[in-house]
């Protein structure tokens, strides 16, 4: 039996390539020696406001990108999570052992509270690891690969297994992280702070629907430094941000890459990045505008997926009403 990896992406904003590299860049890798298990995670969107029908198109969008970026569906499970309800009846539980100290402490709540101010601060989006909890433990969970950020998320979902089975014996597998070293991509505008959906400068990102044009400009704003040597060097953010996603998309270490460049100005490097990012992120943009024009089999897709995750998660809340002594059987 092959161990289970899940992970799941939310569909609100645009997907760029720090997503992309946190997460399915490496799922693709890792479908072969695992079985995955990958949600678009529609009801942790919903914990900030959205528009409904932005967000119905990015439910589409993200599993399509999912299956363009070359995600078997065959192998693997891809499913809605709000189409699956034992998510939200394992959070309600989950959520009675979890502790408002713990909560308080998730950086990610602490930052987006700060930013939309306490009145408009939902409950949600202070429980929302709660829920991310619950959809990796639902499916007995081996590994979760994701980008650096949501490390703490996963701390608490083992904390959150580790109570349970302590107190109504051994119910859940507790998950770990699976997460690359060099998957933080930064803001390409500011590589101060993380490559984010919600920045409010375009030139902050590349999406993973960008035309190549738009790559090749937003690649050309880069923010680098006046050194112009093509080094790894961590104080160097903004250059070492562009070596990061170089050495992801070429596979060469970064000796190899630094030999490569010495005695080149950046612009000779920006443009042989920008040739690999368009050569890897093009084909998954067609592959996915040509998958959303089906919308029938898409949907069939997830319709099949959530079948298969509604099974396995089933059984799992049966178990787990049974050792709380809930409902009637
Ligand atoms: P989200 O869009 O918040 O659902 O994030 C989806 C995935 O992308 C998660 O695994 C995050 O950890 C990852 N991620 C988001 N931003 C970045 C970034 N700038 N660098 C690396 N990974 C990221
Ligand atoms: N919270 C994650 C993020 O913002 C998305 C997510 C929700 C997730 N549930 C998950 C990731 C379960 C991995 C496993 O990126």
């Amino acid at each position: 039996m092959k161990q289970i990896a899940f992970s799941g992406i939310q569909p609100s904003g645009n997907l760029h390539i720090g997503n992309y590299f946190g997460s399915i860049f490496n799922w693709k890798k890792i479908q072969n020696n695992y079985s995955c298990i990958f949600s678009v995670v529609d009801l942790h969107s919903i914990t900030v406001k959205q528009s409904p029908i932005d967000l119905k198109n990015k439910i589409f969008e993200v599993a399509a990108i999912y299956i363009a970026s070359g995600i078997d569906i065959k192998r693997n499970i891809i499913f809605v999570q709000s189409e699956v309800k034992q998510h939200l009846e394992l959070f309600w539980i989950l959520n009675c052992m979890s502790y408002f100290g713990e909560l308080s402490r998730m950086t990610q709540f602490k930052d987006k509270s700060k930013r939309l101010g306490k009145d408009q601060s939902s409950a949600g989006l202070f429980n929302y690891p709660v829920l991310m909890a619950s959809d990796i433990l639902l499916y007995d969970t081996n590994f979760v690969p994701v980008g650096y950020d949501q490390k703490q998320h996963i701390e608490l979902a083992r904390d959150l297994a580790e109570r349970f089975n302590k107190n109504f014996g051994e119910t859940f597998n507790v998950p770990e992280p699976l997460i690359k070293d060099d998957a933080k991509i930064m803001g390409l505008d500011n590589p101060e702070n993380k490559m984010s959906k919600s920045a409010k400068s375009k030139y902050n990102r590349i999406d993973i629907m960008d035309s190549n044009d738009e790559i090749v400009n937003k690649i050309k704003k880069a923010v680098t430094d006046n050194v112009q040597d093509v080094k790894f060097d961590k104080k160097r953010k903004g250059i070492y941000n562009l070596l990061t996603i170089y050495k992801l998309l070429s596979g060469m270490s970064e000796n190899e890459i630094e030999h490569n460049f010495s005695g080149k100005n950046y612009g000779y490097f920006k443009k042989d990045l920008t040739d690999l990012l368009i050569s890897e992120i093009s084909p998954i943009r067609e592959n996915t505008l040509s998958i959303l024009k089906n919308k029938n089999s898409i949907e069939k897709i997830l319709e099949d997926g959530s079948k298969k995750a509604r099974n396995i998660a089933n059984k799992k809340i049966i178990t787990v009403k049974n050792k709380l002594g809930l409902g009637i059987n």
